[in-house]
């Protein structure tokens, strides 16, 4: 017999004399007559209803069940005369797949986040975590189509690097296992004899691809090791890195403001069971806020005029506003949420608060930078124009006090061919907190790894 996921049976056009279905039993109820099964399979939301019958010979099986339980039923899916859903499965015959311990954790109750953070590997059975993981399953397609229907190809920069890409010294460090060797001693210095560590962005690779192949991205894990407990640093997480051979700063805010909007707008069409948890029961103004995300045209500010709209404004900051500030996340938060009420993209920000790559604009003191504001997280996006200019990048590295050896390939693609080029990178995670109303990172990725994170 064919077996059907619970997200089929429950959109069937039809009923079906025959069907099989497996999943896990979220709660039993027991009637003189019938029992009752929520059955929950990971492919939607929604549970898949079954009646045993006293009379059928399912029922002489149903023994100890309890929440937990791994079951597969037969028997044939008949309209529901039961309000919240069409249709239900009339059990033929059912068998216990997996038993679970009396003592599963995800009993029918609300747990709080925290708790479920302590049991990673469970809590995607809850209603919850299940939809915001199919909802990151679904968003990287539509990342992945987004791209491709405009020909960029995907590249898959390394994860073990020797050059730091932002320059800011955040990297954790790659040592080798001495085999033999015990304790505090098992871990070598480094990596084969050179310094190595995990990748902070794919970006610079990602630019020797695209002054190759045109228009490229990467889609995959980073690392930073910045000792931050907020609610939106991770240690590891996922980043969409665009990169445009030939493209300026406009270019980039364009690409950017499209990638949001398409990836919000194939959210709004292919997950609305999901997001309406989140709209029901996490936050109540998140449909207008996606709405507004998927259709508005954002706001492009200088980071100049952006700083006069802080300070003109009566909120009391708990960081002052000034010109050169490194703008925090209230006051990105204001310029989307209270202010301009949209998403909002600032640009050409000082060269002192940026990274050594980005473009310097011909007023000396300003780069061509962009980052991109949306309600709930602050910084979506930060991205720039890459110096593309031989002598000023040297001249950056020199006043950074950077070394310039680890990044002789890179200042190559200045030597040969050098084009200007834009790119970004969009915070996976963060997109998907702005999206669900989801408050803390450690809730969107299924194995936080931040500074108390780190179960297994
Ligand atoms: O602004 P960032 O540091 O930019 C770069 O890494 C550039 N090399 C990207 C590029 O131009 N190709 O990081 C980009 C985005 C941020 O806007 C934020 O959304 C996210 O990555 N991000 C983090 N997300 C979670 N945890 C952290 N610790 C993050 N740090 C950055
Ligand atoms: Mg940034």
């Amino acid at each position: 017999m064919q077996r059907i996921r619970i997200k089929q049976a429950l959109n069937a056009e039809a009923g079906m004399d025959q069907a099989l279905v497996k999943g896990w039993v979220r709660t039993r109820r027991d009637s003189k007559a019938f029992s009752f099964l929520e059955i929950n399979d990971g492919s939607c939301l929604k549970n898949l209803q079954v009646i045993v019958d006293a009379d059928s010979p399912a029922y002489g099986n149903l023994g100890e069940i309890t929440t937990g339980y791994a079951v597969a039923v037969t028997g044939s899916l008949v309209e529901s005369p039961g309000k919240g859903q069409k249709w239900e499965l009339k059990a033929d015959s059912l068998s216990l797949v997996g038993e679970a311990d009396k003592d599963f954790p995800l009993q029918k109750k609300r747990h709080t986040d925290e708790f479920l953070r302590g049991i990673a590997h469970l809590r995607p059975r809850t209603n919850k975590f299940g939809a915001i993981f199919r909802i990151r399953s679904e968003v990287s397609y539509a990342v992945h189509k987004f791209f491709r229907d405009r020909g960029f190809f995907y590249v898959h920069t390394p994860i073990i690097t020797g050059s730091d890409a932002e320059g800011a010294g955040e990297m954790f460090r790659v040592t080798t296992l001495e085999p033999g060797r015990a304790g505090e001693d098992l871990f070598s210095e480094d990596f084969f004899g050179k310094e190595a560590g995990l990748t902070v962005s794919g970006q610079l690779e990602a630019e020797t691809f695209a002054t190759s192949l045109g228009n490229v991205y990467t889609f995959g894990p980073t690392f930073r090791a910045e000792n931050s407990n907020t609610p939106r640093h991770a240690a590891e997480f996922w980043m969409i890195e665009p990169e445009m051979a030939f493209a300026d700063l406009n270019d980039n805010m364009d690409l950017g403001e499209d990638m949001v909007k398409y990836m919000v707008g194939h959210l709004l069409d292919n997950c609305a069971d999901d997001l309406e948890l989140f709209a029901k029961f996490v936050d109540k103004t998140l449909m207008p806020t996606l709405e507004t995300m998927a259709k508005a045209d954002y706001v492009r500010l200088p980071y100049t005029e952006a700083v006069e709209v802080l300070k003109a404004s009566d909120k009391k900051f708990e960081f002052p506003v000034e010109w050169g500030m490194d703008m925090q996340t209230e006051h990105e938060r204001y310029l989307c949420e209270d202010h301009f009420k949209k998403p909002v993209i600032v640009y050409d920000y000082p060269k002192e608060i940026k990274a050594f790559y980005m473009r310097l604009n011909d007023d000396d003191r300003t780069v061509g930078a962009m980052d991109l504001l949306v309600p709930r997280v602050g910084e979506l996006i930060g991205g720039s124009q890459r110096e593309e200019r031989l002598d000023v990048l040297k001249k950056r590295l020199e006043e950074l006090e950077m070394e310039e050896a680890p990044y002789w390939w890179y200042l190559d693609l200045r030597r040969y061919g050098s084009v200007p080029h834009s790119g970004f990178g969009l915070g996976f995670e963060r997109f998907l907190m702005a999206v669900t109303g989801v408050t803390n990172i450690r809730d969107v990725i299924p194995f936080p790894r931040t500074p108390k994170h780190l179960e297994f």
